[in-house]
């Protein structure tokens, strides 16, 4: 399986911005083909119509959230079928920042993503535990939990990706070490139909990235931070592929 590196700019990025990042990291996939890293950008909704003309054939594009409804008098939302309307092709939902800062339920997250899939795009599902959770050791219940109510049921391991982020890792500079990480991958991969993409997401950052990326069961990372600068990004980038080149080769 080829792994896939998400940045997730979250409220960031003037047009400005969006063009240096995306103009650098397109040049730099431009000098360094490799077929078995999928990059995604998933720029705030207002840079996403205008930056996903770029380079369609090595990048790829998503949003950062949408609506259940396909449209409607839903004023500030976006609907699954405009992400798909401006380039996008993933969605991320369930991030814990919606699950915290919008009150998402599980359920609210999996209806979201039967919208992101009947318009096209494939959901990237977020779950993670918070640190007083991990430290209960409450944390597989409630990783259990999240996978049984935000994935559809209907859900085969071609429809989705699942996003494990740690809530006390994100923002934080607290990366979760490779054991725990190891650990809480295997029990994720136990929950899901097999074959299910599974990301690490949580303060990675190019010194990080190629040693999280080796652990079994992590088919790639969903950055915030560190997907907002070209070098860094395009770091994790290269660690991707230099993982790949590894695992292929032993
Ligand atoms: P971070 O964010 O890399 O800045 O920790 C990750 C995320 O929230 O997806």
């Amino acid at each position: 399986m080829h792994k896939t590196v998400i940045g997730n700019w979250k409220m960031h990025g003037s047009r400005a911005e969006g063009h240096h990042l995306v103009s650098g990291i397109a040049e730099y996939l431009a000098e360094n083909e490799n077929d078995n890293v999928k990059t995604v950008l998933c720029p705030p909704s207002t840079l996403l119509c205008e930056l996903s003309g770029y380079d369609g054939d090595t990048l790829y594009y998503g949003g950062q959230d949408c609506r259940v409804e396909e449209q409607g008098a839903y004023t500030g939302d976006i609907s699954a079928k405009m992400l798909d309307d401006c380039g996008a092709s993933y969605v991320i939902l369930g991030h814990s920042e919606r699950r915290a800062g919008h009150s998402e339920t599980n359920e609210l997250v999996a209806s979201k993503s039967n919208s992101a899939k009947a318009a096209g795009l494939v959901p990237v599902i977020c779950i993670g535990e918070t640190l007083e959770e991990r430290e209960s050791g409450a944390f597989e219940t409630v990783l259990a939990k999240q996978i049984q109510q935000s994935v559809p049921d209907s859900f085969t391991a071609q429809d989705f990706l699942l996003a494990y982020e740690p809530v006390w890792a994100i923002g934080t500079g607290k990366v979760a070490d490779e054991a725990t990480i190891r650990a809480t991958h295997g029990f994720i991969a136990s929950k899901l139909p097999e074959g299910t993409a599974i990301l690490y997401g949580g303060s990675v950052k190019p010194d990080n990235a190629a040693s999280i990326m080796q652990i079994a069961h992590v088919d790639g990372v969903l950055v915030g931070g560190a997907s907002l600068k070209v070098e860094s990004f395009t770091a994790i980038i290269g660690a991707a592929a230099q993982t790949q080149q590894e695992g292929q080769a032993a």
